[in-house]
């Protein structure tokens, strides 16, 4: 069943936070499916403006409601992954995503706000909510690259005039994370204390951690063993993921470590079967490791076993 992100954010609120996870193929979404009904979680897709441009994005789409078609008890968000203005609009003219992010942190604060209430304006219109972005995290989204001395941290101030005066659902903030898998040089914590002064401006408000890999060593050196030259970086501590959920961060993002599941797992397989050529068997295995790994991430978030009470919350 879709829902909004609203709806999912409303029973998570100070709870747990909602995995939300990028998908660009069928491999993926089955993995996906099937890790949130292995662990009884709510969940959130994430579309990006590459993963639609990848095949079609009409694919993305026919794969997504033949998914909800096989796991039946599903209850999802389908959400677009840091828009821009233009594809904003395409998504919610759409007809099939209950959820878009709109982001302008790149741009000034004024025409971030001036962009976002746009978008919140067409969103609303149709019951589809709305994450925006303030602050700027480091590494690579899309195709801008953000270098670490740029990216800076969301002022709490700045983050409670910036809902107020656009009516967006949720904010993405910056708190120390970034994107990809070369987060930190040595172990570094969320920066809790930016958190908690963002929450006590915002009470109630749901907030969003991009950039939340935990890019697990055990998965980087399987990779390198098999061929893989990535460098040694560590992600977010996943022990870190539910103090935040306490403190009002409701949506987590998580994209790069599944990719390192793939090439793990691909990596591995030719490398065992030289002679092999069939993507299948590897795929099948993906498919399974990879509802592993949202399993555990479900886990951790505090997501999983909700779909019950959620479902009787939401009244079906
Ligand atoms: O933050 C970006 C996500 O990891 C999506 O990445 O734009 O390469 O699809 P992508
Ligand atoms: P990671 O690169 O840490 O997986 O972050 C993904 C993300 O923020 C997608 O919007
Ligand atoms: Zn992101």
């Amino acid at each position: 069943m879709i829902v909004t992100t609203a709806q999912l954010f409303k029973h998570a609120y100070g709870k747990y936070a909602v995995g939300a996870y990028n998908i660009n193929n069928a491999e993926q979404a089955m993995g996906l499916f099937k890790g949130c009904i292995d662990s009884q979680a709510p969940f959130i897709i994430q579309i990006s403006k590459g993963a639609r441009k990848y095949t079609d994005k009409r694919m993305l789409e026919a794969i997504i409601r033949s998914a909800a078609e096989i796991f039946p008890d599903s209850i999802f968000a389908v959400h677009l992954d840091h828009g821009d203005e233009e594809t904003c609009y395409d998504c919610i003219n759409s007809g099939f995503f209950s959820s878009v992010m709109i982001d302008a942190s790149h741009d000034p604060f004024d025409q971030n706000v001036a962009i976002t209430k746009r978008v919140v304006d067409a969103a609303h219109k149709k019951g589809i909510s709305v994450e925006a972005e303030l602050g700027m995290l480091g590494g690579v989204e899309e195709d801008i690259k953000v270098e670490e001395g740029n990216a800076c941290l969301t002022d709490p101030a700045e983050a409670e005039a910036f809902v107020k005066a656009t009516g967006c659902d949720s904010l993405a903030c910056a708190i120390g994370t970034s994107h990809g898998a070369f987060k930190f040089k040595g172990k570094q914590s969320l920066h809790f204390d930016v958190l908690d002064k963002i929450k006590a401006r915002l009470p109630g408000f749901p907030l969003v951690m991009h950039g939340s890999s935990s890019v697990p060593k055990e998965e980087v050196d399987r990779i390198n063993k098999a061929g893989g030259q990535i460098k040694d970086s560590m992600g977010v501590d996943v022990n870190e993921y539910l103090p935040a959920a306490k403190r009002g961060v409701t949506k987590v993002n998580i994209d790069t470590d599944g990719r390192l599941v793939w090439t793990r797992v691909h990596r591995e397989f030719f490398r065992d079967k030289p002679q092999e050529f069939d993507f299948r068997p590897p795929g099948k295995i993906f498919i399974d490791e990879y509802a592993k790994f949202i399993a555990s991430r479900n886990k951790l978030l505090g997501s999983a076993n909700q779909l019950a009470d959620l479902r009787k919350s939401l009244g079906k």
